[in-house]
């Protein structure tokens, strides 16, 4: 069976700034990420790895190139249909995690099944079963500022999978993690990517978690410097 194309990027070009201070951060990426595989993009700080993903989930403009989801192109959706695209097939990882602090923890989870017209309550049983896999069963009525760094960063990963999304995307999922709760998230993740179908695309500087890779992809100065498949999974 032919794979879908989850992602398709196409010479991608980011610049930031305006006239002498406009400088590119991407230099015309191509990138192609399939349904089932586990990508991992790394590379040193200031390389446009955030940039990078954050274009492929629509969050960020490109100035050049062409992104398409799933054959479809997001550049041609109105702002209400890109929103509609990323509550129902996008999951996010935040690298500063951004869970609402007035919200529980189990409500932060349950924020997409809510945009996508669940039950409030059967949404809330969800999150809290999805936060006791992540070993927070006992934290679903705690809020943010209650919980350890790790903690919150577990609540994001879980909020980003909730939906069972067609795309998921991580900004360094396991920078405040240690090597049990790094394991745990990915082996939850992989699991996600194999049983389900989902591609995943993890932003990393964790070289523990690497193994639980099908392709490693390396940036720097905004190009693509490399790529090599794990032979561990493909
Ligand atoms: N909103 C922004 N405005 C100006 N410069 C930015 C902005 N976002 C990122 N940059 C710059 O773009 C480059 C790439 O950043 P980023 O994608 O965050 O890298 P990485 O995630 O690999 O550390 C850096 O030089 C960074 O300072
Ligand atoms: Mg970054």
């Amino acid at each position: 069976m032919e794979k879908e194309i989850a992602v398709n990027c196409k010479q991608i070009r980011k610049s930031f700034g305006e006239g002498p201070l406009r400088f590119e951060v991407l230099h015309g990426i191509d990138l192609q990420v399939q349904a089932g595989e586990l990508l991992m993009l790394v590379g040193p700080s200031g390389s446009g790895k955030t940039t990078l993903i954050s274009i492929i989930a629509g969050i960020l403009s490109h100035d050049n190139g062409h992104c398409e989801l799933f054959g479809q192109d997001i550049d041609a959706f109105s702002d209400t249909e890109k929103t509609k695209f990323r509550g129902e097939h996008l999951g996010y990882v935040f690298q500063a995690f951004n869970l609402i602090p007035m919200l529980t923890t189990a409500e932060n989870v349950a924020i997409p099944l809510l945009l996508n017209d669940m039950e409030r309550q059967e949404a809330l049983k969800l999150a809290e079963e999805r936060l006791s896999q992540f070993g927070l069963g006992d934290k679903v009525n705690n809020f943010p500022a209650q919980l350890s760094g790790g903690q919150q960063q577990r609540v994001a990963i879980a909020r980003a999978v909730i939906h069972n999304p067609k795309l998921i995307v991580c900004d360094e999922p396991t920078s405040a993690l240690d090597h049990e709760n790094g394991t745990l998230v990915l082996n939850h993740l992989r699991e996600i990517v194999d049983k389900e179908n989902r591609a995943l695309i993890v932003v990393t500087h964790d070289s523990r978690i690497f193994e639980f890779a099908d392709r490693i992809v390396h940036l720097e100065d905004g190009n693509i410097a490399s790529e090599k498949q794990n032979h561990n999974y493909s």
